[in-house]
C-alpha cells in the first residue's frame, strides 16, 4: 500500500497543494512535480549545497527533505528570486562579476547569500566565505562569488531593485 500525505506549502509566494509518497524528496517535488529545476542535485547527501532552497527564510539541503516536511511551510527557489521581469540585484551582481562558471552550484549559492543578506545586509569578506562555506564550487575559487555578493551588498543598501540584465524566461 502506498503511503501518500495531502500537503500544503507556498512555493516562490504561490499557495501549492500536492499528494505526496512520505518518501518523496523535496528537491524531486520541486524539480519534477512542479518544474522547478533551479534546485540541482549534486551529492544526494546533503554536502554539496547545490540543492540549498530556503524554507521559511532559512537554506535547507532539499535532497535530504522529505516534501511531507515542507507541509506548512514557504520555499524559496531560484526561479523565486527574479521578479517583476527584473532579475535580483544578487543575480545581476553574480552576472557582472562572472560569478559563474559552469553554474551548477549558482542556485544554491545565490540562495545561501540571500540568506545572509537578510541576516546581515554589511557581511565582511571574511564573513560571506563563512557564509558560503557550505556550499560547493568547483569551477570559480570562490573570489569572484565574494566580491559578487560584496557587490550585491552595496547594491541592495543603495535601493537597487535589479536592472540591467533580463531573466532568461523574458527574454526573446
Ligand atoms: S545535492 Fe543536496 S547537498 Fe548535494
Ligand atoms: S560555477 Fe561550476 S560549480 Fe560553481
Amino acid at each position: 500500500m502506498t503511503d501518500r500525505h495531502r500537503i500544503a506549502l507556498t512555493v516562490n509566494g504561490r499557495p501549492c497543494e500536492a499528494e505526496v509518497e512520505s518518501r518523496r524528496l523535496l528537491v524531486d517535488f520541486l524539480r519534477e512535480d512542479l518544474g522547478l529545476k533551479g534546485a540541482h542535485i549534486g551529492c544526494e547527501h546533503g554536502v554539496c549545497g547545490t540543492c540549498t532552497v530556503l524554507m521559511n527564510g532559512e537554506s535547507i539541503r532539499s535532497c535530504i527533505t522529505l516534501a511531507v516536511q515542507a507541509n506548512g511551510s514557504s520555499i524559496l527557489t531560484v526561479e523565486g528570486l527574479a521578479g517583476d521581469g527584473r532579475l535580483h540585484p544578487l543575480q545581476e551582481a553574480f552576472w557582472d562579476h562572472q560569478a559563474l562558471q559552469c553554474g551548477y552550484c549558482t542556485p544554491g549559492m545565490l540562495l545561501r547569500a540571500h540568506e545572509l543578506l537578510q541576516e546581515n545586509p554589511r557581511p565582511t569578506a571574511a564573513q560571506v566565505r563563512a557564509a558560503i562555506a557550505s556550499n560547493l564550487c568547483r569551477c570559480t575559487g570562490y573570489q569572484f562569488i565574494v566580491e559578487a555578493v560584496l557587490d550585491a551588498a552595496r547594491r541592495l543598501e543603495a535601493g537597487a531593485t535589479g536592472q540591467g540584465h533580463e531573466p532568461a524566461a523574458s527574454r526573446t
